[in-house]
């Protein structure tokens, strides 16, 4: 089922040559946070390139209920006249997160530690994801959580009434419970310190600065240490939103598997924690290259230029670049089933307990389609067949994730036999575009 409506079964055929300009929607990642913020500072933020996607619509109107005025002036452009920190109400209806681990888990941190009791609820995947990583630091500052077996949603939580300021050492590598803990803290008297010993992706460290917060990152031997001074008042800001890396790889390595391929995919956001992807298909012979290199609003931002790759080979992904590119192991996996020889991408249990098991996701459909994968609980390995060697003919199960369901139609667009997932409706929560977008560069993408 998909999340919001009636499964949309899809199939992928292969396709021409894919060509012209890519034009991916806004980052999901700071367009969740520049509305978060935006209700948290005192005034009004706006915003243009926003995604449009039904994550950061769910975030949107959750702020609308914490009593922020969320206003779409059209064409990615918002505004939002924030309430300032503290200054959250109670919501008089349960906080549906839809599909989203990233607005569920921020929203949490950023109402901790005002004294008003919300309930949180999401769809079926997200339902089923575990929250107990965002609730264990929120008790620390005086939050109470209460919900069914395993951590899971739906639940409550009441915000500290005198919230107290922590010190945590983050467990696993996650931006949201890293950001949740930060946002936690604006609302906490004197410094929250957050302790990450693998760097995973900084917008949340990076907009807090530029709201106006003070906050600041060692380097130490433990890792990143990020001391955040708690009740600034947050200055509202005009936030351009870069276009998102991790939408950017569906275009990008449909063309680097695609014969005769040579797209562009404009104004890129390339935080280097978030860009692995791109180095690692460098390494395996992808014709990648940034063009236009500049910085934009804080965030470095290039023009990717790809061309069809035939030679691509296999390679050890880095370990320690897993989180750097943490949503992009479905589309490598696919890429990684063109190349010569085996890719082996330790370190990724997170994978685990993204929108779907991805690691379990992709191995199945990968089988399916005639490539060898095998697995263990935080690693996989993809032996590719090499270019025009990989069957298909598979239908695939999305699990209501978007990234596994973009990942097998990119597949299909290479493979001898069409590919087909059972629900494209996810594609919604992160690239509504995708469809119209891929069809216009050359793709054979259909409803069944
Ligand atoms: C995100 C962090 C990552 C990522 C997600 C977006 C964020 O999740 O997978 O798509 O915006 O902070 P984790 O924090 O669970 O690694």
């Amino acid at each position: 089922m998909s999340s919001h409506g009636d499964p949309i079964p899809m199939t992928s055929s292969a396709c021409g040559p894919l060509t012209g300009t890519a034009e991916v929607p806004g980052d999901k990642s700071i367009s969740h946070r520049s509305l978060i913020l935006g209700a948290m500072a005192v005034g009004e933020t706006t915003i243009t390139g926003l995604l449009e996607g039904q994550d950061v619509l769910d975030t949107g109107r959750a702020m609308q209920a914490f009593g922020a005025d969320v206003v779409n002036h059209g064409s990615g452009s918002w505004s939002v006249h924030g309430v300032g920190v503290g200054g959250f109400a109670e919501p008089d209806q349960v906080i549906d997160c839809g599909n989203s681990g990233t607005g569920v888990r921020l929203i949490m941190g950023a109402m901790a530690t005002s004294p008003i009791s919300v309930t949180f609820s999401g769809d079926a995947s997200l339902n089923g994801r575990p929250m107990a990583r965002v609730t264990d630091p929120l008790t620390l500052f005086g939050c109470k959580a209460v919900g069914r077996s395993g951590g899971r949603l739906p639940m409550t939580l009441v915000g500290a009434v005198d919230p107290v300021p922590v010190e945590y050492t983050v467990p696993m590598p996650s931006a949201q419970v890293k950001s949740a803990v930060l946002l936690a803290g604006l609302n906490a008297p004197g410094q929250t310190v957050v302790i990450e010993a693998e760097a995973t992706r900084d917008h949340t460290e990076r907009m807090l600065a530029g709201f106006g917060a003070e906050i600041s990152t060692e380097i130490t031997d433990e890792g990143r240490v990020i001391t955040l001074t708690g009740q600034p008042e947050l200055k509202p800001l005009h936030i351009e939103v870069p276009r998102d890396p991790s939408s950017a790889a569906f275009p990008v390595c449909a063309a680097l598997i695609v014969p005769g391929s040579d797209v562009v995919v404009p104004n890129i956001g390339l935080n280097p924690t978030r860009a692995g992807l791109f180095t690692t298909l460098r390494e395996m012979g992808a014709d990648l290259t940034y063009e236009n290199e500049r910085a934009e609003g804080g965030e470095p931002v290039a023009d990717l230029r790809v061309r069809f790759s035939p030679d691509l080979t296999g390679i050890e992904v880095p370990e320690e670049r897993a989180a750097s590119m943490i949503d992009e192991y479905p589309i490598l996996s696919v890429v990684a089933s063109f190349a010569k020889g085996q890719t082996h991408m330790p370190g990724v249990k997170e994978l685990r307990v993204k929108e779907s098991d991805r690691i379990d996701a992709m191995a199945t459909g990968l089988r399916a389609a005639g490539v060898t994968v095998e697995d263990g609980l935080d690693w996989w390995t993809v032996t590719g067949l090499g270019h025009g060697n990989v069957t298909g003919g598979a239908t695939c199960a999305s699990h209501l994730d978007h990234r596994i369901a973009m990942s097998f139609l990119v597949m299909g667009m290479a493979t001898q036999r069409s590919m087909s997932v059972d629900d494209g409706g996810p594609i919604a929560t992160s690239f509504p575009i995708f469809e119209p977008l891929m069809g216009k560069l050359g793709a054979d993408l259909r409803r069944n």
